[in-house]
């Protein structure tokens, strides 16, 4: 049996590529041979820097995931490029808090939009365009099954990745596309600076964030981008509508 992450030969999508996770998880497939590499990004500048640190084979596309329209857009893209997709990473997302008390109706919205509808669609989108066989990553959270105060709205959105990934198993079995979940735990990326949190009290949340994980530490993207490749390689053709956490014992704590 040959162990390996090899995708050569293979075209991949990420979104949210342009930064953390999906930026580092988008290199670590161009490293495992991947032969074209779609990056897709609402930060037109960070999709650049990402596309330019992978080389010739990624192409970009600035896109709002939130937008039906963006997703059509970019189908009809891939379309044009005449190669299916055999693995992709639904990934972008964004993270804040709506306390109870006094959240805005428009941030409520906006994290559905994005965490949730941007999914939904861009995978409606893209589905004639993606190999039988292929395997969807979609980028859920520990957030969808342990409490994180403040962050309910978040979490709910989360949850509902899990729903799809069950859901979607099942839908798409007949053309045997996989379809799992993947719940980083706490990661150091870029988006807890988005928090806008003075950087002292940023500090004390990631170290809080660290404590609460059985390996005593805050996770790499380099972390969950391999178990995004695990997911989407062959040697995970038997997984499919699992959640995977990916949280250094986060959820065993
Ligand atoms: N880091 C963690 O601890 C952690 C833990 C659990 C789950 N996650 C999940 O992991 C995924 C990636 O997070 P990350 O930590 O890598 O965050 P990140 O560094 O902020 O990267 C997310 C990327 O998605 C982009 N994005 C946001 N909204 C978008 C939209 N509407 N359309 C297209 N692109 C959009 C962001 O662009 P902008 O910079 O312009 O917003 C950013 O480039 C998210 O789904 C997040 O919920 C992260």
């Amino acid at each position: 049996m040959k162990l390996n992450l090899d995708f050569t030969g293979r075209h991949v999508l990420v979104t949210g590529a342009a930064s953390g996770i999906g930026r580092v998880t988008a290199n670590a497939f161009a490293a495992a041979g991947a032969e074209s590499l779609w990056l897709v990004d609402l930060d037109e500048a960070g999709l650049a820097a990402a596309a330019a640190e992978i080389g010739p084979r990624a192409q970009t596309f600035a896109a709002d995931v939130s937008q039906v329209a963006s997703h059509q857009a970019l189908a009809a893209r891939v379309a044009e490029a005449g190669t299916p997709l055999d693995a992709l990473f639904l990934n972008a997302g964004i993270f804040y808090p709506t306390p109870l008390a006094d959240a805005p109706e428009a941030g409520y919205d906006k994290l559905f939009a994005v965490n949730v509808k941007g999914l939904f669609f861009g995978l409606q989108a893209l589905l004639p365009h993606v190999r039988d066989g292929a395997s969807v990553v979609l980028c859920s959270s520990v957030a969808a099954q342990y409490v994180l105060p403040g962050y309910s709205v978040y979490s709910a959105t989360k949850a509902a990745v899990n729903a799809y990934a069950r859901q979607w198993a099942h839908e798409l079995a007949p053309r045997r596309i996989r379809v799992n979940s993947l719940s980083p735990g706490p990661i150091e990326t870029p988006i807890f600076a988005k928090l806008g949190l003075p950087q002292e009290q940023l500090d004390g949340f990631m170290g809080s964030l660290g404590q609460m994980v059985l390996l005593g530490r805050v996770g790499r993207s380099e972390e969950v981008a391999a178990a995004v490749l695990f997911l989407c390689s062959d040697l995970a053709s038997y997984i499919t509508g699992i959640d995977l956490p990916v949280d250094g014992g986060y959820l065993a704590f």
